[in-house]
C-alpha cells in the first residue's frame, strides 16, 4: 500500500515539496533538509486523485512522464501555493505546459543528460532488432538450441547500410555519430531544415517520404506535439522496404500500434523495436506482443544509473530555484522568465 511520508520534523516554515515517486533515497534526503516531503512510495504511479488532493498543499510539484499534470491540476496549485513544477525526464508531453506558462509557473525537465544514454539504447535496439538477439535468447532460455546451419536464424547487417532518423535534434545528432563509426549512409527529417544542420556532414536532410522509402532502419527521434502525434501510419509504413526495421525511442503515440501490426504480420517492413508504447503499459492482451520480430522494452532508453542519478539531481536544482524565486536552470518554458 503507497505510504505518504510527510516530514515530520520541523515542517513549519519549510515549502512542501510533492513526489509522485519515490527515488535516489540519499537525494530526497538532501532535499528534505530545506523542505517536507510529501512523496507517494509506491512504484506504480499515483492516482489523478492522489495528485489532486494534495496539490493545494504544494510548493513544488515533482512528477513522472507518467503522471498527466493537467490544467485542471495546475490552476489549482496555482491558486493555492504552487511556485515550481520540474519532472524527471526531457518530453514533457504529459504537462499542460501551456496552463503552467498562464500561472507564471516554470516547468523544469531534464535535457542534455540523457542524449547519449538514450542514443546507446536506441542503438541497442536497432541492432538486437537487426540481429535477432532477443528472439535467439528467449529461443535458448526456453532450451531450444537450434543447431548451426547456414540460414539458421540470419538476420540483418546494420554496418554499411541506410539510417534514417525522425527528428534531428540532440539524440537524433548523435544517433548520426553513432552511424558514422559504421559507416552508414544517414538522412533525417524535422518540421523544418536548419540551415546550422548542413554542417554535420554525415547526415542528409530529406523529405519524410524519401525517408522512409530510403531507410534500412528508421529511427524516431521526435517530441510528441500535435503534428507528430501518429506521424508513423498506414501509409507511412507503406512507403517502407520489406526489409526496414522500424525503432522508437521517442514517444509512443507517434507510431499508429494497429497499423504496425497490420504492417508486420503482412511483411510490409521486416521488423520493430519500441521502448515506448501508447498507453503504457502495453495492454497485456496487445497483438504486438507475441511476434518474435517485435522487441518491447519498458520506457528504458534513459536508464544507465549514472544517468538517472544526474536527472534528479538537475530536477532538485530546478526545484530549489523555483522555490527560492531564482530562474530555474532546465526550464522547459523559458518563456515565463521574459
Ligand atoms: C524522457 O526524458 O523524456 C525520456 O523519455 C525518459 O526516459
Amino acid at each position: 500500500m503507497p505510504l505518504l511520508r510527510p516530514d515530520t520534523t520541523s515542517a513549519m516554515n519549510k515549502p512542501t515539496v510533492l513526489i509522485t515517486r519515490s527515488f535516489f533515497p540519499g537525494i530526497l534526503q538532501k532535499l528534505s533538509e530545506k523542505c517536507s516531503l510529501l512523496v507517494w512510495e509506491d512504484e506504480s504511479p499515483p492516482p489523478y486523485d492522489w495528485i489532486k488532493q494534495h496539490i493545494p498543499e504544494a510548493d513544488a510539484l515533482i512528477c513522472m512522464l507518467t503522471d498527466k499534470i493537467d490544467a485542471e491540476l495546475i490552476s489549482l496549485g496555482a491558486t493555492n501555493r504552487l511556485k515550481v513544477i520540474s519532472q524527471i525526464a526531457v518530453g514533457v508531453d504529459n504537462i499542460a505546459v501551456s496552463a503552467a506558462t498562464t500561472h507564471k509557473i516554470p516547468v523544469g525537465h531534464t535535457p542534455g543528460v540523457l542524449t547519449e544514454t538514450t542514443a546507446d539504447f536506441a542503438w541497442s535496439l536497432m541492432m538486437a532488432a537487426a540481429r535477432r538477439v532477443v528472439e535467439s535468447a528467449v529461443e535458448v532460455s526456453h532450451n531450444i538450441w537450434r543447431p548451426w546451419g547456414p540460414e539458421v536464424l540470419c538476420g540483418a547487417d546494420v554496418y554499411g547500410k541506410t539510417l534514417g532518423l525522425i527528428g534531428f535534434g540532440r539524440i537524433g545528432k548523435a544517433m548520426a555519430r553513432r552511424a558514422a563509426g559504421f559507416e552508414m549512409q544517414v538522412l533525417y527529417n524535422e518540421p523544418r531544415f536548419k540551415p546550422e544542420n548542413a554542417a554535420i556532414t554525415n547526415a542528409r536532410y530529406v523529405c519524410l517520404e524519401e525517408l522512409l522509402h530510403e531507410s534500412d532502419f528508421v529511427s524516431l527521434h521526435a517530441y510528441l506535439s500535435e503534428s507528430s502525434r501518429g506521424m508513423i501510419g498506414k501509409a507511412q509504413l507503406g512507403l517502407m522496404k520489406p526489409s526496414a526495421i522500424l525503432i522508437n525511442t521517442g514517444r509512443g503515440a507517434m507510431i499508429d500500434h494497429d497499423a504496425l501490426f497490420d504492417a508486420i504480420k503482412r511483411n510490409t517492413i521486416a521488423a520493430a523495436a519500441l521502448d515506448v508504447f501508447d498507453p503504457e503499459p502495453i495492454p497485456q492482451n496487445h497483438p504486438l506482443l507475441g511476434l518474435p520480430n517485435v522487441i518491447i522494452t519498458p520506457h528504458i532508453a534513459s536508464a544507465s544509473t549514472a544517468t538517472r542519478h544526474q536527472m534528479a539531481v538537475m530536477t532538485i536544482d530546478n526545484i530549489l530555484a523555483g522555490l527560492e524565486g531564482r530562474p530555474i536552470p532546465y526550464c522547459a518554458n523559458p518563456e515565463i522568465l521574459k
